[in-house]
């Protein structure tokens, strides 16, 4: 006891120290993104690295590879640190919660990350077209469902490394500010994009863009009824900014799975309040 009463105290510390160092980070403009995930693209194998280390760690978290699908653990709101930020304890778990206030361990690279298997508006095998096994699996079955109803979606940006959410929070602070850009993307450590759990997907009603019209589009309105069914939940919802910390984003898509995803759709909840209740 007296040894994991130490592990918690080092860790709280060393997430003081992360956050000292963190840059805000930047909104969705697709060029904008599109951009910079390009010149990232060398990222991919030094996350490739990292990766081998976070196999170690996970030996702890009982979120192993063989029971990907399966969720393991509630209790991932540990190990709070002055500022009130709590680094999440099992960053693999399918439910878990990264927000302002909850951040993956420093180094933190997700399972099982993989090119995702889905249609993208562009060619290049950049970092951003990967997610977690499980979500590619899921955004499969979505695509398909949205095809075969005449719908095509798009998978636009998908898992980002903490350095590559840096690039982006900073660029958004440059070009809107710190507080819009606070608005509208996460700070290093704090993205579900980081976890391979998210995908931002759109149409070309919208010309691909990350834009809330999306929403509004045949494709927006189809993904918002449904993506439950495949065990998604559209993230930042309209109306619950002061709950989500985040403006109205209908094209990013979480994987929750599909148990949560359908109680999180009836119930009309952001996953804030589903984890608070359930
Ligand atoms: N746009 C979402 C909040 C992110 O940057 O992760
Ligand atoms: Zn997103």
């Amino acid at each position: 006891m007296r040894k994991k009463t130490a592990t918690v105290w080092l860790m709280a510390g060393v997430t003081i120290l992360s956050l000292s160092a963190c840059n805000p980070q930047g909104k969705q403009d697709s060029s904008t993104h599109e951009q910079q995930d390009n010149q990232q693209e060398q990222q991919s194998s030094q996350d490739a690295n990292k990766n081998k280390q976070t196999e170690s760690q996970d030996q702890n978290d009982q979120s192993s590879e063989s029971n990907e699908g399966q969720t393991v653990d509630k209790a991932d709101q540990h190990q709070s640190n002055d500022n009130g930020m709590v680094t999440v304890a099992h960053p693999n778990d399918l439910q878990v919660l990264v927000n302002k206030s909850h951040k993956l361990p420093d180094g933190f690279v997700p399972k099982n990350l993989q090119y995702a298997d889905v249609r993208f508006p562009y060619d290049e095998k950049v970092q951003k077209r990967k997610v977690r096994k499980v979500t590619s699996d899921a955004l499969k079955q979505l695509f398909q469902a949205a095809d075969n109803k005449g719908i095509q979606l798009f998978a636009q940006s998908g898992y980002r490394s903490y350095e590559r959410q840096e690039t982006v929070f900073a660029s958004n602070v440059d070009r809107y500010g710190e507080k819009k850009a606070s608005q509208v993307s996460a700070h290093p450590g704090t993205s579900e994009h980081q976890s391979g759990l998210a995908m931002d997907i759109t149409s070309r009603a919208v010309d691909f863009k990350l834009i809330q019209a999306f929403g509004d589009t045949e494709a927006g309105r189809w993904v918002a009824k449904h993506a439950h069914e495949f065990g998604f939940i559209v993230r930042y919802p309209k109306g619950k900014q002061d709950i989500t910390g985040y403006e109205y984003e209908p094209w990013h898509l979480r994987y929750v799975g599909k148990d949560a995803a359908t109680k999180i759709y009836k119930k009309d909840w952001a996953l804030e309040e589903y984890k608070r209740n359930e």
